[in-house]
């Protein structure tokens, strides 16, 4: 049987534990041995649904893009937080719409609510104004979050029982989208056995909770679980449901990229150059930083905006790529994006080269060092997955084969550059990507369908991050 760890239960269900725990006279283990076994004697009928975050979206939200949440203010002293937290709210980027029941109303004004949240305030289910075309369904659908805070007792057995005869309830009975309840009442309200039912009931229905906190409560002298949660806390919970945080698969690795072109002087004004605009290399940089990658990334020069939170290193030539490449080891993985010059001008001119009556100079061309085979044939600092690129104009992937053995690497990402396919400069790519296991031959082809760079890097990201967690 799997081992329950209570220290990773959410705040409000430990909480909720200890007190049953408490008044049932068992250690948190033993309540736990017993809820377990009321569950399992339930099923399959009562088990209760997954929590319902991804409910279905219907209309549209924010037509400012941002994420919009309708606050629903109870009626409890910790109305006064409510405040607090639309401005919490909007310091996130969300936008707040606030709904006041009657009782609420005797504690915060709507004149407060909406001066801060910058919107009209809704208290009324049978508002003309609003309900003409049913503003009570609008209010529930027009978000992407519900918040009620504080959600008072009464609110919650409101809830809990489906009614709807004031605009609060109304919402929260006709809502598709997320709802997270603040609760705040006073500790012997919250411990009460039709409040805990109502609870268990709502969470079993997929509605989500914060809170409540231990602590004083505004009756003098009393104490216990019923405090509403801090509006920092409500608001990150609210993030969260919004923004859920994306996966981090490469979180604890350290990548190295490079891309753009090099540029091979000639003398101090002219260079050879190629036409690689770096917005592959970029995007795989951008990508891996978001699965979580330190990621390091070797750039000639390119006329593109450093990704955020990568440590970008400007590089000129081939020499100069290859100094920044070593001097980044080690790394987990390493992906060669940069279109490297293969040669470098031997006779390097000191100063400007000058017309002469002796006619055109000539440009004597010596081999750059190959970075992508340097890394990959390193005895001691190879990377454990070493990736090149191999832009063919023919043969594509019979010369990308070729590639993959004759430099050592691990994996090749294979594409067309001829000009028709505008490729170079462009924002699409249609690769093919090559895998080879160890040192042999045996190399496997998998071609990718047309994709924004984006997209190239992200496909690509994952099977780094496949790939990476299998060796290890
Ligand atoms: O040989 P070719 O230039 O086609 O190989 C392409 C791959 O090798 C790319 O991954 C590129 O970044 C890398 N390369 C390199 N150093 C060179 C030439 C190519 O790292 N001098």
């Amino acid at each position: 049987m799997a081992n329950l760890t209570i220290r990773k239960l959410d705040d409000a269900v430990r909480d909720e534990l200890r007190l049953r725990a408490a008044r049932s006279g068992r250690s948190v283990e033993d309540e736990v041995r017993v809820i377990l076994g009321e569950a399992v004697t339930r099923l399959p009928s009562e088990v209760p649904a997954t929590v319902s975050a991804q409910r279905p979206h219907g209309l549209p939200a924010s037509a400012s893009g941002l994420a919009r949440l309708t606050l629903i203010i109870g009626g409890g002293i910790a109305a006064y937080k409510a405040l607090d937290l639309i401005r919490r709210l909007k310091e996130r980027r969300i936008e707040v719409r606030c709904v006041l029941t009657k009782a609420a109303q005797q504690f915060v004004t709507p004149l407060a609510a909406s001066a801060l949240s910058h919107e009209r305030v809704y208290t009324d289910l049978f508002d003309a104004e609003s309900e003409f075309d049913a503003g009570h369904i609008r209010l529930a659908r027009e978000c992407d979050l519900i918040v009620v805070a504080p959600a008072t007792a009464d609110l919650i057995a409101k809830m809990a029982h489906g009614h709807a005869d004031d605009l609060a309830s109304a919402i929260l009975l006709a809502a598709n989208r997320p709802i997270l309840l603040a609760p705040a009442m006073n500790p012997l309200m919250w411990n009460n056995a039709a409040t805990r039912r109502n609870v268990l009931q709502l969470r079993r229905d997929g509605i989500l909770t914060v809170g409540p906190n231990a602590g004083e409560m505004a009756e003098a002298g009393e104490a216990g679980v019923g405090r509403m949660a801090e509006p920092t806390e409500i608001a990150a919970a609210a993030e969260h449901i919004l923004r859920p945080p994306q996966p981090r698969p490469l979180a604890g690795k350290r990548v190295l990229i490079t891309a753009g072109p090099t540029h091979e002087a000639i003398d101090p004004v002219r260079y050879i150059a190629n036409r690689s605009s770096g917005k592959q290399g970029f995007a795989i940089a951008t990508a891996a930083r978001s699965a979580g990658a330190e990621v390091v990334l070797v750039s000639g020069p390119v006329d593109l905006a450093e990704p955020a939170g990568v440590s970008v290193i400007s590089v000129e030539s081939a020499r100069d790529m290859l100094h920044r490449v070593e001097a980044a080891l080690p790394v987990d993985v390493a992906i060669f994006a940069a279109a490297v010059a293969d040669w470098r001008v031997a006779n390097e001119g000191e100063q400007k080269l000058k017309k002469t009556a002796a006619g055109v100079p000539s440009l004597q061309l010596v081999e750059n060092p190959d970075i992508l085979a340097t890394i990959s044939k390193l005895k001691d600092k190879r990377p454990p997955l070493v990736i090149g690129f191999a832009a063919e104009t023919e043969h594509l992937i019979e010369n990308a084969k070729a590639k993959i053995v004759r430099k050592g690497c691990d994996w090749i990402v294979a594409n067309d550059v001829s000009p028709t396919t505008g490729v170079m400069g462009g924002d699409r790519n249609t690769v093919h990507l090559l895998t080879r296991e160890g040192e042999g031959e045996d190399i496997s082809v998998d071609s990718w369908p047309v994709m924004t760079k984006e997209q190239v890097a992200t496909e690509l990201v994952a099977r780094i991050a496949g790939a990476v967690e299998t060796k290890s």
